[in-house]
C-alpha cells in the first residue's frame, strides 16, 4: 500500500500545465526525491500533495484516504492531510526561543504542557539542540536555524514530511553534513519523505528512490543506481551525473560498430544483438558514455585499438584533485573523460583513451528513448 499516492495529476495555470499526468507511489517509510531543473513543476507537484494547491486534475491519496480529486469534489485542506513541510526559507518566530519555536505547533493543537515539554526535548535531543532551546533564531548559524525548523515539522509526528530544498539557502559545506544528517534522521523517525531538489548530488546520496520531473513530466523512478545506470532517455542521462553524460552521434555499421566518422568503437555481441533486434543497424542513434567510462589507456585494462580506443588530443584538464576532468578531441568531436589523479595527462599533448563499452548506452535519435 503506497503512502502517498498520485493518479494522472495534472495542473494548469491558466494554458500553461505546470504538472502532465502524473503518476507516482511513495512507499511507506520511504525517502522520495523529486529532481529536475528548475521550473519543471516540483514545488507545485508537492504543494498539490500538501493541499496548498488544489489539482487541475488526477487524485491523490495519502494512506487509504482520498484527499483531492476535483473531477468528484473531493478536497482535503492541509491542516487536516498529517503532514508536515520544511521549505528553503525556513521562517522562524524571531521573537519567540529555540524552545518555543519547536512546541509552537504542539500548543496550537493544545496539546497537555507536559506532553509539549517531553516531546520537545526529545526532539531537541534528536536534533543536537538541547544547549540552545533558551536561544533565539538570532543567535543560531544558519544550520542551528533549519534544525529547528526541522524540529519544529518532527515534532508533530506527521504521517509524511514535504521538503522543498531545505537545504539551498546553507554553504556547501554545511549542506554536505545536513544531508547526511537529514538522512541518517529520516531512517531513524521511519516517516515517509517527498524531499524536493534541482541537484543531483543531493538526490543521488539522499534518496532511496528518484523521481526525474522534465517540463511538468515524470521521467524515471528508480533507486540512485537505477537511474543512473540504466537511464530511461537522453534527458534523465544527461541530467544525472556529473560533469554530465557524452552524447555522439553516431551510426550503427552491419559490423556492429558505433562509427562516428572520425573514429569507431565496436559494440559488445550483447548490444549488437539488441540493435538487430531493434532495427537500427545501418540507422543514426546517439551514443552515451560518462566520463568516469573513458579511460586515459595508460589505466586501461582491456585495450583493443581499433575496437574500444581512438587517439585524442587533450584540450583542456581540470584538475579536481581526486580526479582530472579532461577535454578531448578527435577531429571535430568532442566530450569529457574523468581520469584518475595519476594520470599524466597534459594539454595539447596527445594520447590513447579507452571506452568501457560495458558501459555504453544507446539512445534513439528522435524520441531519445534508451535503447540500453
Ligand atoms: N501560481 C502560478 N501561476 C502561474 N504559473 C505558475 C504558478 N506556480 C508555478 N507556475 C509555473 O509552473 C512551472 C513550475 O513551477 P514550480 O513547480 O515552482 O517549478 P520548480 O519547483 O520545479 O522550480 C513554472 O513554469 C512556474 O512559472
Ligand atoms: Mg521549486
Amino acid at each position: 500500500m503506497a503512502e502517498v499516492k498520485l493518479v494522472g495529476v495534472w495542473k494548469k495555470f491558466g494554458d500553461f500545465a505546470a504538472v502532465k499526468d502524473m503518476n507516482l507511489e511513495v512507499k511507506d517509510g520511504e525517502f522520495m526525491i523529486l529532481l529536475g531543473p528548475s521550473g519543471c513543476g516540483k514545488t507545485t507537484t508537492l504543494r498539490m500533495i500538501s493541499g496548498l494547491e488544489e489539482p487541475t486534475l488526477g487524485k491523490i491519496y495519502i494512506g487509504e484516504k482520498l484527499v483531492a480529486d476535483p473531477e468528484n469534489g473531493v478536497f482535503i485542506p492541509p491542516k487536516d492531510r498529517d503532514i508536515a513541510m520544511v521549505f528553503q526559507s525556513y521562517a522562524l518566530y524571531p521573537h519567540m526561543t529555540v524552545y518555543d519555536n519547536i512546541a509552537f505547533p504542539l500548543k496550537l493543537r493544545k496539546l497537555p504542557k507536559q506532553e509539549i515539554n517531553q516531546r520537545v526535548k526529545e526532539v531537541a535531543e534528536l536534533l543536537g539542540l538541547t544547549e540552545l532551546l533558551k536561544r533565539k533564531p538570532r543567535e543560531l548559524s544558519g544550520g542551528q536555524r533549519q534544525r529547528v525548523a526541522l524540529g519544529r515539522a518532527i515534532v508533530r509526528k506527521p504521517r509524511v514530511f514535504l521538503m522543498d530544498e531545505p537545504l539551498s539557502n546553507l554553504d556547501a559545506k554545511l549542506r554536505v553534513r545536513m544531508r547526511a544528517e537529514l538522512k541518517k534522521l529520516q531512517k531513524q523517525l521511519g516517516v515517509t519523505t517527498i524531499y524536493v531538489t534541482h541537484d543531483q548530488v543531493e538526490a543521488m546520496t539522499m534518496g532511496d528512490r528518484i523521481a526525474v520531473i522534465s517540463h511538468g513530466i515524470l521521467q524515471q523512478v528508480g533507486t540512485p543506481e537505477e537511474v543512473y545506470d540504466n537511464p530511461k532517455n537522453t534527458f534523465v542521462a544527461g541530467f544525472i551525473g556529473s560533469p554530465p553524460m557524452n552524447f555522439m552521434d553516431a551510426t550503427i555499421t552491419e559490423e556492429g560498430f558505433a562509427d562516428f566518422g572520425e573514429f569507431r568503437l565496436k559494440l559488445l555481441p550483447d548490444q549488437i544483438g539488441v540493435l538487430r533486434n531493434e532495427g537500427l543497424i545501418g540507422k543514426e542513434v546517439v551514443f552515451g558514455i560518462r566520463p568516469e567510462d573513458i579511460y586515459d589507456a595508460m589505466f586501461a585494462q582491456v585495450k583493443v585499438p581499433g575496437e574500444n580506443m581512438t587517439r585524442a588530443v587533450v584540450d583542456i584538464i581540470e584538475n579536481l584533485g581526486s580526479e582530472k576532468i579532461v577535454h578531448l578531441r578527435v577531429g571535430n568531436m568532442t566530450f569529457l573523460g574523468a581520469f584518475r589523479s595519476e594520470s599524466k595527462v597534459q594539454e595539447g599533448h596527445e594520447i590513447d583513451v579507452v571506452f568501457d563499452m560495458n558501459k555504453a548506452h544507446i539512445f534513439d535519435k528522435t524520441s531519445g528513448k534508451a535503447v540500453f
